[in-house]
């Protein structure tokens, strides 16, 4: 694992967009894992930075993001998809077609679930996965739990993580009880991986996610078995 520590949060955001950028340039039609939250936006609004300066092309590349709220859909403006368009997607030349968000709104959710898997595994996996970590060690929304989900799945979101995302809402009550997400096996399998953390309140759960035991208590822990991983953390 490689940990990084950051000056403060524009470096922290210039760095992961350096590792994301120096990924499109490789591998032009690359397939990017993307997150939404807080943190990475200042990595968004960089890489957008240097689209708009022409030095990085995204025409062909993919994207798969690692969740969705259960019941929102793509219009609704507290959606993931509508995070990333509005964030991302409609600020670069990404090819909107091949940007995969679970649909919070499909009638059969397991079959929606399979399906992102099946998705995933047709584009032949994930380059490079972008993560961010929530206060109880989640990575998506993969919660606290006794077992690692393998698979995308259905989650009832914890206590703990509805007040922290209630920022993003006019009240905690309209926060979605449930989300759709990427298991550990597309993350996991992702060929490398960036975990952005900001802030003093990351730093404990770092501790515990990448210093402490391998458990599903905490699941970014499960992280410490990956091969390509880059942590970037800033205090401030
Ligand atoms: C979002 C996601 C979550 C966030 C985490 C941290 O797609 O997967 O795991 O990365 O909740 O969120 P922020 O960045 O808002 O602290």
């Amino acid at each position: 694992m490689k940990f990084i520590e950051a000056e403060n949060y524009e470096k922290l955001s210039r760095r992961a967009a350096n590792i994301i950028s120096a990924q499109v340039i490789i591998k032009p039609d690359c397939v990017l894992g993307l997150a939404t939250g807080s943190t990475p936006l200042g990595t968004y609004k960089q890489l957008i930075e240097w689209y708009e300066k022409g030095d990085i092309d995204f025409s062909e590349v993919f994207s798969v993001n690692l969740d969705e709220y259960i019941g929102l859909d793509g219009k609704n403006e507290q959606s993931y998809r509508y995070f990333m368009d509005k964030n991302f997607f409609d600020r670069i030349n990404i090819d909107k077609s091949n940007t995969l968000i679970p649909s919070g709104t499909a009638e059969d959710r397991d079959a929606e679930c399979a399906n992102y898997d099946k998705k995933i595994k047709a584009l032949g996996g994930i380059d490079l996965q972008l993560l961010g970590i929530g206060n109880d060690g989640h990575i998506g929304f993969n919660e606290p739990d006794s077992c690692f989900e393998k698979n995308t799945h259905v989650v009832r979101l914890h206590e703990s993580t509805i007040e922290a995302n209630a920022r993003f809402f006019e009240k905690k009550e309209d926060v979605p009880k449930f989300a759709i997400t990427m298991g550990m096996i597309s993350i996991m399998q992702a060929k490398k991986i960036l975990l952005i953390a900001n802030g003093r309140n990351k730093k404990e759960i770092l501790d515990k996610a990448f210093l402490g035991p391998i458990t599903p208590e905490i699941p970014a822990s499960i992280l410490q078995l990956h091969p390509d991983i880059t942590v970037i953390y800033s205090e401030k």
